[in-house]
């Protein structure tokens, strides 16, 4: 019984490392690297709609409009401290003019979109 579940996981094992084989690899000093193939989730880069000129000109350098749509329904005094912590405590160069118009898009999002 034993026996016959260390032949599985050296199966197992066999397949794994032929799964890599076909990638390049380069080998030196006892340490091998392997080149992997990663599929990244997609995410959706700048924010759509009319309305959106000043948050895509100003909330897009660090990190994609993805980071806003996965939050909850938030009110218009959530979202302006949300924006005035992206200012304040990450240095997100936002002009002060462009506040309204950003808080107010994001005020409008729907859950989901
Ligand atoms: C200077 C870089 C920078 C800019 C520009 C920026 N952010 Fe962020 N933002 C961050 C960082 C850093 C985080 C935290 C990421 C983490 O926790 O993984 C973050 C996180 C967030 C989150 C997730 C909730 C949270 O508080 O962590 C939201 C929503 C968000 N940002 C919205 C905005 C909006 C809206 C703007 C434009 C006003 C903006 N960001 C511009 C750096 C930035």
């Amino acid at each position: 019984m034993l026996r016959a579940t260390t032949a599985a996981a050296l199966v197992l094992l066999s397949g794994a490392s032929l799964a890599t084989a076909s990638e390049p690899s380069v080998s030196a000093n006892g340490v091998t690297l392997r080149s992997v193939t990663i599929t990244y989730p997609t995410s959706s880069r700048d924010f759509p709609g009319p309305g959106a000129d000043a948050i895509n000109a100003n909330c897009v350098t660090c990190h994609s409009a993805g980071m806003v749509f996965v939050q909850p329904p938030l009110s218009k005094q959530a979202w302006t401290d949300e924006v005035t912590k992206m200012r304040k405590v990450y240095g997100a160069p936002v002009a002060e003019a462009d506040v309204p118009e950003i808080v107010d898009y994001l005020a409008a999002l729907k859950p989901g979109q």
